[in-house]
């Protein structure tokens, strides 16, 4: 057997192209650098679409006209109701389970009710409206663990709210100003899709076994979960709490990195001198902040965010403002990363359906480091 391709080898994968995709770059125009989704910059996809004009741009390839979005909001909306064995689950699992987990497990439930449950892993429109069912499904399941968490009653979803306004209702039972609605939609446009990172690339692993699309969102929220990726956006809010005190960033900050340990919510595999998307959110943080005339926590992130800059020449990831959105939104730390999952699920499709459209099995290789052949001794002789 070759061992030719056993020596193309990077600790992590870090810069290698493992498939072609057209849902978004990371390459910004002209290869400057930013992100765009299929083309279009995610400046201007954040200042002029909604999410739900974002999801369908990443499923159906283009953004929609007025009747289009029409049909594929009605079809979310009709999605938002979830199966009632798996509100009984929502509330039979234990309090201390973490709801990335019992999203995780609410996605396997919900596609043994999927009326496509049956359809082939490959048939394209199945895929669609299976994608389409989950963006409104994992909404609904993420708000009822939290309200049966906080021991509160269900709230029904309300037709007359798009995706955003809706999801804050179902979690806190008040209708959402328009400037929080906004930056929270903001928040879900910005984490709907990006490129091959870990989570989006286990999902297209799984699926490239033909495996099916809900088997693919399991793996991907189960890699979602990890503090090194979508969990860093809890881990930095407790890194603003623990500083407590703009005074302290700079002592804080430089015992950290003393101890070497990583700061949550600043650096990038990809984004070396900025994340596109933590310079938009931070701008409604600030919005909403003063509007609250509550800046106590922008006035702890600004020193951070130069001190961090200053000793390792780090830069913010969108996690790092997404922390400080969701606590003005009243939000609940737990609950950060499971928003990031019901925000990325359109882009988790996306490449779910484009890998199965154009399939080929996943399977690298590894270079063997152990040790050399040997034979195996009789049970007596070993010692
Ligand atoms: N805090 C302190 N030091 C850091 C951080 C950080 N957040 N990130 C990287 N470094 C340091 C490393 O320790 C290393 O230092 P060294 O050269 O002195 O040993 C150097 O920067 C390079 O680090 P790598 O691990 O090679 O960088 P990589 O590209 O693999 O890291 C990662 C990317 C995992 C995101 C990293 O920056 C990190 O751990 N950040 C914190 C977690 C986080 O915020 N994740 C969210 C990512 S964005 C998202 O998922 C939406």
């Amino acid at each position: 057997m070759s061992t030719a391709t056993a020596d193309i080898y990077r600790p992590g994968l870090e810069g290698i192209i493992a498939c072609e995709t057209a849902i978004s770059s990371v390459e910004g125009r002209q290869g400057a650098g930013g992100l765009e989704y299929r083309g279009y910059p995610i400046e201007e996809l954040a200042e002029s679409a909604t999410y739900l004009e974002t999801a369908h741009l990443l499923l159906h390839g283009h953004l929609p006209t007025q009747a289009e979005l029409d049909a594929f909001e009605d079809r979310i909306r009709a999605a938002r109701a979830v199966p009632e064995p798996l509100i009984e689950l929502l509330r039979n699992v234990p309090r201390h389970v973490h709801p990335m987990d019992t999203l995780r497990t609410s996605v396997s439930v919900l596609a043994h009710y999927d009326p496509d449950l049956a359809a082939s892993p490959t048939d394209h429109a199945a895929n669609v409206r299976k994608a389409e069912r989950l963006i409104g499904q994992m909404a609904t399941a993420i708000a009822y663990r939290e309200r049966i968490e906080r021991g509160l009653p269900l709230l029904a979803p309300r037709d007359d709210l798009d995706h955003a306004a809706n999801f804050l209702y179902m979690v806190n039972g008040e209708v959402p100003s328009e400037t929080k609605r906004k930056a929270f939609d903001v928040s879900l446009v910005l984490y709907a899709e990006h490129e091959l990172n870990a989570s989006t690339f286990a999902a297209r692993v799984t699926v490239s076994t033909l495996s099916d699309l809900h088997s693919g969102i399991v793996s991907a929220i189960g890699t979602l979960k990890g503090p090194l990726h979508g969990g860093a956006n809890e881990e930095a809010w407790k890194v603003l709490e623990q500083v407590g005190d703009p005074d302290k960033a700079h002592a804080w900050i430089t015992a950290a990195l003393g101890r070497k340990e990583r700061i949550m919510g600043f650096g990038h595999r990809v984004y070396k001198t900025g994340d596109p998307r933590a310079r938009i959110l931070k701008r409604y943080c600030q919005q909403i902040a003063h509007e609250a005339g509550e800046d106590r926590w922008e006035r702890i992130a600004e020193p951070i965010e130069r001190e961090v800059t200053a000793q390792k020449h780090l830069p913010p990831n969108v996690d790092w403002p997404s922390a400080r959105l969701y606590h003005y939104l009243g939000l609940q730390i737990h609950i950060y990363t499971p928003i990031f999952a019901m925000a990325r699920v359109a882009g988790w499709a996306a490449h779910v359906i484009e890998q199965l459209d154009h399939n080929r099995l996943m399977r690298p290789r590894a270079r063997y480091i152990g040790q050399p052949s040997r034979d195996v001794e009789p049970i007596e002789a070993r010692g």
